[in-house]
């Protein structure tokens, strides 16, 4: 009978050692005990970028980068993607089930009733210059909620993390609005608590003067980008939440670390890169030589490639669904022509098909979102809105989890080893 053990022969003193195998996984710290001289450290795996370990056990986003599988809590995403409102999808992710009708209304009449954000926190995003990036922005007065609401550090109680989560998706989208609005030198437009949660963030961008007429179409576009942005298992972003948020510290806080690495151009940034890229290309005459620049190494296909997806990304494939119903709305984007040619012309070139290089999720969202009439350094945040159920559900998660501990990574010192301190003059 086979046993769901690893027998590993140590080459360096001929012993065998047997640990074991769950779920496909050993344990690192199985490894310590593979030494040489008994006050050895003992063995640890070398992981930089976490490209093969996992490091926590999750019951919330399923993915099998593959077969381009993507489910939350075992939902298919193109079913909670034509099904589900925005609401619904983050109970889920949080409670881990879908809400009965009952339920729905709590969770939406619980976020409804703590929209309105601190007046303070206007005057400080006063204090940022006209031409601040809106992530910035956002990262740093989310950051800044955990002053107003000290009773977050109490993290060990679960009917407090629960007022928090909801918090967070309160405000969230009030302070991404009062961000937008200071970007554009505009009044901030406060929450109408008459209109849903997509309705509500879409009248605080873009209302003026108290009035916004708004586009069924697009607001159900923007609903099914955020569903689809909602959760991606152990991301950069999420495990900066977890991360964080592992030291105890309040989810305000964990969670403005998440913005800030959803902020990085590999990451969220992404979908702002992708437009920056198009414009940079300009024509369809000059994607050959573009193509041609990111072959020798000059510069990224920016929206290609994943780190999980090795097939076309699942959510890719719908946001191209949603951008048809958009531009049907809006008309026509140059710009989607050279996107389209750029997609056909890197899904035949041999560099990006046998690197498993196709579009990801951030390819046709920023240009969904310029329809919309966001500006382009605003991609990201529409990013953060989606993403948030994702982090408060793992950060939830992770503090609920008897296993886990602060985050604490190892490292190889490959430093000087001692050496005495050597005084100015002999330098
Ligand atoms: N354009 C051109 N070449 C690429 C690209 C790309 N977009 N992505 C990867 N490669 C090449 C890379 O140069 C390498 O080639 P070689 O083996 O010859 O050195 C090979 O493909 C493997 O790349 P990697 O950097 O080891 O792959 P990774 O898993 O570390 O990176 C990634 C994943 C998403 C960071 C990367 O594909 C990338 O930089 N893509 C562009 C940025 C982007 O669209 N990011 C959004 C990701 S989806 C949303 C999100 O997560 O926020």
């Amino acid at each position: 009978m086979a046993s769901n053990t690893l027998t590993i022969t140590d080459n360096r003193t001929g012993t065998q050692y047997e640990v074991p195998v769950t779920d496909d996984t050993i344990r690192a710290i199985d490894l310590r005990k593979i030494k040489v001289q008994d006050d050895d450290f003992g063995m640890m795996t070398y992981d930089p970028a976490f490209m093969n370990t996992a490091a926590c056990r999750s019951q919330i986003t399923f993915i099998d980068g593959d077969k381009g599988i993507l489910r939350y809590r075992g939902y298919p995403i193109d079913q909670l993607a034509e099904h589900a409102s925005f609401l619904e999808v983050a109970h889920l992710l949080n409670e881990g089930e879908l809400p009965n009708q009952q339920q729905l209304d709590v969770w939406k009449e619980d976020i409804r009733y703590h929209t309105y954000v601190h007046t303070n926190i206007s005057k400080f995003l006063a204090g940022f210059r006209y031409d601040a990036h809106p992530m910035g922005m956002l990262l740093g007065t989310v950051g800044a909620m955990s002053t107003f609401y000290p009773d977050a550090k109490d993290v060990h109680d679960p009917a407090n993390r629960y007022v928090q989560r909801v918090r967070l998706m309160a405000k969230l989208p009030t302070l991404a609005a009062f961000c937008f609005r200071h970007s554009r030198g505009l009044p901030f437009e406060f929450p109408r608590n008459d209109l849903d949660y997509v309705a509500n963030f879409v009248n605080m961008t873009f209302s003026i003067g108290g009035k916004h007429e708004p586009n069924p179409v697009l607001q159900r576009a923007l609903e099914i980008l955020l569903i689809l942005h909602a959760d991606h298992e152990q991301n950069c972003s999420t495990s900066a939440v977890r991360a964080v948020g592992s030291s105890g510290v309040d989810p305000y806080s964990a969670v403005s670390a998440g913005i800030a690495a959803l902020y990085g151009p590999l990451h969220g940034g992404a979908n702002e890169a992708v437009l920056r890229m198009l414009d940079e290309i300009g024509t369809k005459a000059n994607i050959p030589a573009f193509i041609e620049k990111v072959k020798q190494g000059e510069g990224r296909l920016m929206g290609f490639g994943h780190r999980v997806y090795k097939s076309y990304d699942p959510r890719a494939k719908l946001i191209k669904e949603t951008a048809d119903k958009v531009f049907e709305q809006t008309g026509l984007n140059p710009k989607l022509e050279i996107a389209l040619e750029l997609e056909r012309i890197a899904l035949e070139d041999d560099y990006f098909v046998s690197r498993k290089l196709y579009p990801n999720v951030d390819f046709y969202s920023g240009l969904i979102y310029k329809a919309m009439g966001y500006p382009t350094d605003y991609f990201t945040v529409l990013f953060a809105i989606g993403r948030l159920p994702g982090w408060l559900a793992q950060w939830e998660e992770m503090i609920t989890d008897k296993e886990q501990k602060i985050a604490r990574p190892r490292q190889v010192y490959t430093g000087h080893a001692e050496r005495a301190y050597v005084p100015m003059k002999n330098r």
